[in-house]
């Protein structure tokens, strides 16, 4: 699916009747910026995402070869999409040279269930689909999958980042798409939110647990990667990724140096370097701000030592005795 397709801003006229009756029984929320939130099984969304999801729930029908890319906002999506895509791709395409990457970005051929594919409708139209597997990304929380993906063997890769350097990527992000600096109140109205959970997606720390834990139940449906370790030894988690897809490395294309093509490819540096993803996207938003440095510890540059305190003492207390870490 590209993204150029989609409508250019699905506004809460969207919003169904009975979606309206469900919003003023929910709990709700205005963030910092002003934006209505409402919490639904545990997880605050925006109304035009509310939607989405209860699409989702509605009309998704799981094929066992599907396969799901979930991560909270900023940390790495868009990395580890690319990365799916020329894992699965690779058996088709013996060159970089007429890559579906060079024509799509990552976001438009892994498009994200709750936002695009079924943000409209719980009925949309499959047939960009066709080809098996099937890839989709998502935002939402595992239970909020869960009813629709109970029976279903299909594979959830998760990727998970550091707290404080997705809360920092995503200050830039929120600050870019309103095309504002970076300020300092923005920084502080995110750490609030981020701290007490009433933040879009939130609260992180449930969230986080609902694929950790389900990744320890059963690690052949849920993948667990980390996007620190992707950056300090990513042709070991490479390889991790392409065993849980079904399509390990064989020795003749490690031999070749197809791992580190791979890598290359969708590297930070070649992939927003590419023309595709420098363009415009739905919401006339830039796709090229979906790359900044995607360094580690970037957060040590914004957060003073209270804040680091404040979040790591919440992080302690929310993961104890999960055997998550951070
Ligand atoms: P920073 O803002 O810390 O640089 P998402 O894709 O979930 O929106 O996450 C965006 C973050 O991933 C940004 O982090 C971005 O720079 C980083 N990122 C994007 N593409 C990447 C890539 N190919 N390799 C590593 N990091 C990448």
């Amino acid at each position: 699916m590209d993204l150029k397709e989609l409508p250019s801003n699905v506004g809460d006229d969207k919003i169904s009747e009975e979606t309206n009756i469900l919003i003023s029984s929910l709990p709700s929320h205005t963030d910092f910026q002003g934006k209505k939130l409402c919490n639904y099984q545990g997880c605050w969304y925006n109304y035009t995402t509310l939607q989405g999801v209860l699409n989702f729930q509605a009309g998704f029908k799981p094929q066992d070869t599907d396969i799901i890319l979930a991560s909270y906002p900023k940390s790495g999506t868009t990395w580890l999409k690319a990365l799916t895509v020329a894992l699965m791709e690779r058996s088709k395409n013996q060159s970089f040279d007429h890559h579906p990457l060079l024509s799509n970005g990552p976001h438009g051929l892994v498009p994200f269930l709750e936002l695009h594919v079924y943000r409209e409708s719980s009925s949309p139209n499959l047939a960009k689909f066709s080809s098996l597997p099937r890839l989709f990304s998502t935002h939402m929380p595992l239970h909020a999958m869960h009813e629709t993906l109970k029976d279903s063997p299909c594979k959830i890769v998760y990727l998970c980042r550091d707290v404080k350097d997705t809360l920092i990527s995503w200050w830039f992000f929120r600050s870019a798409i309103h095309k504002m600096e970076p300020t300092r109140s923005l920084l502080e109205a995110m750490f609030e939110a981020f701290c007490n959970g009433t933040i879009y997606y939130g609260p992180i720390w449930e969230y986080v647990l609902s694929y950790w834990r389900r990744s320890l139940e059963d690690p052949k449906q849920v993948l667990f990667m980390r996007y620190e370790e992707m950056k300090e030894e990513p042709r070991g988690q490479i390889k991790r990724l392409a065993e849980f897809l079904g399509c390990p490395f064989t020795k003749e294309e490690e031999d070749n140096g197809l791992v580190d093509e791979i890598l290359e490819f969708c590297s930070l540096r070649n992939l927003s370097g590419l023309e595709v993803n420098k363009i415009k996207i739905f919401n006339k938003m830039d796709r090229k701000i979906f790359f900044r440095k995607g360094e580690v510890g970037d957060w040590k540059n914004y957060l003073t030592p209270e804040m680091e305190n404040k979040l790591d003492m919440i992080i302690q207390e929310k993961l104890q005795g999960s055997g998550l870490k951070f």
